[in-house]
């Protein structure tokens, strides 16, 4: 399994031969200028939820790339209606299996609306369990106690957290998420990007070590073999 970092919370799994391209956010994002979404390839375009942050460049890519948008109803039905067809709707709770694995949408605490302000569905994370390894990316979320419930029906190989603070929860949260998903070995997200979730890297990855845990924090176009 390799792993893509893009920047904010947009990644890039690439697990059982499938390109899972995660909240496709470049273009707009100045620290990630160094990416060429037109290079990027994805069999798959997951989106957690509808902010413009995790959206931006949903409709180029899925249409460049025909990869199968998979999201929670309103938001597949929002791409539609911009002409992606290639979709694949869920919603919370709900399990598909997909030929990288099967797929799993569950809770976020978080809020989930359009740029122009029409109704998103509720925010949500995403645990995949392929034959290689099995990841949660839990979307923009606040710590909470479904993440319990996660570590006790699954096991985590990885998990993908924010941890910029303000807008999710921050390293802190992180860390319990962590206990709570009974998984030591975290991949930080929506860090960095605007002024409100810069964060001290080396304090934070100090933070998990000083509890026996692993904080991976990528360049933005690194890639690491998972
Ligand atoms: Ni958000
Ligand atoms: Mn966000």
């Amino acid at each position: 399994m390799r792993f893509t970092f893009y920047g904010h919370a947009c990644f890039l799994i690439e697990v059982e031969g499938k390109k899972i391209l995660f909240d496709p956010f470049i273009s707009p994002n100045e620290k990630a200028k160094s990416v060429d979404i037109n290079t990027i390839e994805a069999n798959y375009i997951l989106v957690s939820h509808g902010h413009e942050d995790h959206i931006a460049d949903v409709e180029q890519i899925a249409k460049r790339t025909g990869a199968k948008l998979v999201s929670n109803f309103e938001i597949v039905s929002y791409f539609e209606k911009k002409g992606i067809e290639n979709t694949h709707p869920m919603n919370h709770g709900g399990s598909w299996e997909f030929d990288f694995g099967t797929l799993k949408y569950v809770n976020a605490v978080h809020s989930s609306s359009f740029p122009d302000g029409s109704y998103a569905g509720n925010p949500g994370g995403f645990i995949i369990s392929s034959n290689e390894k099995t990841f949660y990316y839990s979307g923009d979320t606040a710590l909470t106690m479904d993440m319990k419930l996660i570590g006790e029906q699954e096991e985590l190989d990885y998990i993908i957290l924010p941890i910029g603070d303000n807008f999710t929860m921050g390293v802190k949260d992180a860390i319990i998420a962590s206990d709570m998903l009974k998984c030591n070995k975290t991949i930080g997200v929506h860090f960095d990007t605007f002024g409100y979730i810069e964060i001290d890297h080396k304090k934070a990855v100090k933070n998990f070590t000083e509890r026996g845990k692993e904080l991976i924090l990528l360049e933005i176009g690194e890639t690491i073999k998972l």
